[in-house]
């Protein structure tokens, strides 16, 4: 790890761009210009987040409600978990007999639990989770959660990617990631999509934003954090390409969801500068894998997860009648793209 010079040394962990949207990393330096060269960056990127999350603990969460709250945000994992819990639910509700769902990027529980507590009373006998997390000792916490509450489930402390060599393909009713499935260069769909049996729902609850499409946007980010310009110029030196312009943002939402993150990363400079906390093992890293929603909703439909199935939408509209839904991707907060909760139906 320390030889590819993760980390380096600004108000937060940097990271390295290999974590970064892999047809992004051609705007870091990546060369990604052959199917060799593209499959060793998609590798250096998982390798990179098995680095960040493998080791981590129920902590390493926390520093994210911590981060969010200080930004002013309140506790954005509570809300992408209960906007999803709401969607899973209603999926459940027609789906008839037992029933299978995978919790990607399960962590300490969370979001298992918010589903679980969403179910109505008679589903709650009918569902099986199944857990996924890298992090062994994330998910023995999720065992003390889950266990308390008397939920059917099992738990493998392993990537996502490694799903198959565990779960049936074609055996799961609702496949769900709450902001875990962006710890990838490249998300798997094929992956989730291969487990689904046919017809089965798939919902990512998540964080959007196109801060990391371009070392610019970054350079203005870190500048904005207050480095000095002799800490500024480590990173030109890293990423030239840093001082070229970009292109225009999308939108308004995705400019908003820009600064948004801005303020997230800003949140957790100020918790460790504060707390002056050495994160040690859970600590999170700057670059990262967070885009856009449409390029999520490209990637699925091209491993066959629909998402404008009619009947998807409707669960999403029933699901989330609370918060009015019209359209999905499901933009979560007003004004802003930075969550949003996708859905997709495998056809
Ligand atoms: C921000 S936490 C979210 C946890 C939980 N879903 C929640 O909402 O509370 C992100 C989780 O994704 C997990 N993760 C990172 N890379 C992963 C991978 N390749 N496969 C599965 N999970 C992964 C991390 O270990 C971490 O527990």
């Amino acid at each position: 790890m320390q030889d590819r010079n993760y980390i380096l040394n600004f108000r937060v962990g940097l990271g390295d761009e290999s974590g970064i949207y892999y047809e992004w990393q051609r705007n870091w330096g990546v060369d990604i210009s052959t199917p060799k060269k593209l499959e060793a960056a998609i590798a250096r990127g998982e390798q990179r987040y098995a680095d960040e999350w493998a080791a981590g603990d129920e902590q390493q969460l926390q520093y994210v409600v911590k981060a969010s709250e200080t930004a002013g945000f309140g506790d954005y994992p509570a809300l992408l978990n209960d906007h999803n819990a709401k969607v899973v639910a209603e999926a459940v509700r027609r789906i008839p007999g037992d029933l299978t769902i995978l919790d990607i990027g399960a962590g300490p529980g969370n979001t298992t639990l918010a589903i679980y507590k969403a179910l109505d009373n008679k589903d709650k006998q009918r569902v099986h989770f199944i857990l996924f997390d890298p992090s062994a000792k994330a998910l023995e916490k999720a065992k003390t959660h889950l266990n308390g509450e008397g939920v059917s489930y099992e738990t493998y402390a392993e990537s996502d990617l490694s799903i198959p060599g565990y779960v049936p393909a074609g055996s799961v009713d609702i496949a769900t990631g709450v902001a875990s499935i962006h710890h990838h260069p490249k998300i798997p769909f094929t992956t989730y999509a291969g487990v689904l049996k046919w017809k089965g729902i798939f919902t990512s609850a998540d964080w959007h934003n196109s801060m990391w499409e371009h070392p610019n946007r970054v350079y203005g980010m870190l500048k904005r954090m207050g480095h000095t310009d002799e800490e500024l110029a480590d990173f030109i030196i890293r990423y030239p390409n840093a001082l070229e312009s970009t292109r225009p943002i999308r939108n308004i939402y995705e400019e908003i969801a820009n600064k948004d993150i801005e303020n997230f990363w800003l949140g957790y400079a100020q918790i460790r500068t504060e707390e002056s906390v050495s994160e040690g093992k859970n600590s999170i890293w700057m670059l990262e894998g967070h885009v856009p929603p449409q390029i999520y909703v490209e990637a699925m439909e091209d491993t066959g997860l629909s998402t404008n199935d009619p009947e998807l939408l409707d669960i999403m509209q029933s699901g989330l009648r609370k918060y009015r839904c019209y359209e999905n991707p499901h933009r979560i907060l007003l004004g802003s793209g930075l969550l949003y909760l996708i859905g997709g139906r495998k056809i």
